[in-house]
């Protein structure tokens, strides 16, 4: 199981043996096995270097190729952990109330939104969804998660590659209105929306288009640099749940106020990497809804075929969001953000709280490249501090490209 240390209260564990298996609709738990357990900081060093390059500067082969790998894990058993199923449910199954921390403790429900888990627990999703597509894409270690760089103006809309409504990269639950739109990365519901600025503005109305693009910058330059400043300000604030919730105390501690959602307190301790662009592009993405009376925050309810009817609004709620291909790409750039901060900006390591660096989750791999056998590997947020120690890196978008525009300039 996890091992998750909370709000200085010592080891709380997180009942995720089967990770995810849970939420595939209508799938029952496979018995559980005894699968082997390792530590990712035993595991040897990766040889080669992965570069994670932007999506709109892939080329029609890379595309092809994540095409291919991606259609064979859609056909894959959702049983399998490396089916595309099985790994957006983790997401789902860490998100949704699903797991729970120790029983004891009133079985508070775990998150890994809303605090400083944020941050590396996606790091450590993805790295391992880009592993599973590794398995599967033709040629050794060819495949590198392209990130949809929002932030920079070529990358300002969704990307060609997941429109494609016959690719395995197409999700049919976006929101519609948004499909050839540029990106509103101050997007939330409940604001008066103006219709969407469209790409073909950039020739009939290019005030319009400017003017989105440079309100977009204007964003990225608060989320990164302004707002941005210091660890808990960037990640997030320690994890905490209700039970040890002092509400008082919170708010003191980070400044905000408290959300109530779904009649539960949850403690909003998010830092501006996930607050900001990261979620206004996730609802942004999304079919719009759910309708007011369906409570797709709850598991019970949300099953089934209301699940399908109201709550499919894939990247708009957490739940279903990494049913889209989409999501992979977009937490890539979230991601990229991230190494973007503590390298070139400055903002360094992060926390030097063992609390943090010691949380640990437990991901499925493949023992090799050669069969389809798979054990568990244990991550602590201090083994993905560093994107080296995991074979990636990033490479930034071509700064030639003609209307690029740089957010580091954008000091209002
Ligand atoms: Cu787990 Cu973008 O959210």
């Amino acid at each position: 199981p996890t091992i998750y240390e909370g709000c200085g209260r010592g080891e709380s564990k997180v009942t995720d043996d089967l990770l995810g298996c849970d939420v595939i609709n209508n799938l029952p738990c496979p018995p559980r096995k005894k699968v082997e357990v390792v530590n990712f900081a035993d595991l040897p060093r990766p040889k080669n270097v992965r570069v994670r390059r932007p999506a709109h500067e892939l080329t029609a082969d890379e595309v092809a190729r994540y095409k291919k790998a991606l259609a064979k894990m859609k056909e894959l058993s959702p049983s399998n952990p490396s089916s595309f199923a099985a790994q957006a449910a983790i997401h789902e199954a860490y998100c949704d109330g699903h797991y729970h921390i120790d029983p004891t403790e009133k079985n508070r429900k775990f998150d890994v939104h809303f605090s400083w888990i944020f941050a590396p627990w996606h790091r450590m999703y993805i790295y391992f969804y880009e592993r599973m597509v590794n398995h599967y894409v033709d040629g050794k270690d060819a495949f590198a998660l392209p990130y949809w760089s929002w932030d920079v103006p070529a990358g300002m809309a969704m990307p060609d590659m997941f429109k494609d409504a016959t690719s395995p990269l197409y999700d049919q639950y976006r929101n519609p209105d948004h499909l050839d739109a540029v990106v509103d990365l101050d997007y939330h519901l409940g604001r008066k929306q103006l219709p969407p600025v469209t790409l073909e503005m950039k020739t009939s109305k290019p005030e319009f288009y400017e003017d989105a693009v440079d309100r977009n910058l204007g964003t990225m330059y608060h989320q990164m640099i302004r707002t941005g400043k210091g660890a808990r300000c960037f990640l997030g604030d320690r994890f905490c749940t209700e039970a040890n919730f002092n509400i008082n105390e919170i708010n003191k501690r980070s400044g905000r106020r408290l959300r109530k959602e779904v009649g539960e307190l949850k403690g909003d301790a998010s830092g501006s990497l996930e607050r900001m662009a990261h979620t206004a592009v996730h609802v942004w993405a999304g079919r719009p809804g759910p309708p007011k009376d369906v409570k797709c925050t709850d598991p019970e309810a949300a099953l089934g075929h209301d699940r399908e009817l109201h709550c499919a609004n894939d990247m708009g709620f957490l739940g279903s969001a990494a049913r889209d291909p989409l999501f992979y790409s977009h937490h890539s750039n979230v991601d990229r953000l991230w190494h973007l901060w503590s390298t070139k900006l400055k903002g360094g390591k992060g926390f030097d709280e063992p609390e943090w660096l010691n949380t640990s989750f437990l991901f499925y791999d493949f023992v090799n490249d050669d069969d389809d056998t798979m054990r568990l590997v244990r991550v602590t947020v201090r083994d993905v501090l560093d994107t080296a120690k995991l074979g990636y890196t990033y490479s930034e978008p071509d700064k030639t490209t003609s209307g690029y525009k740089d957010w580091m300039d954008y000091k209002p």
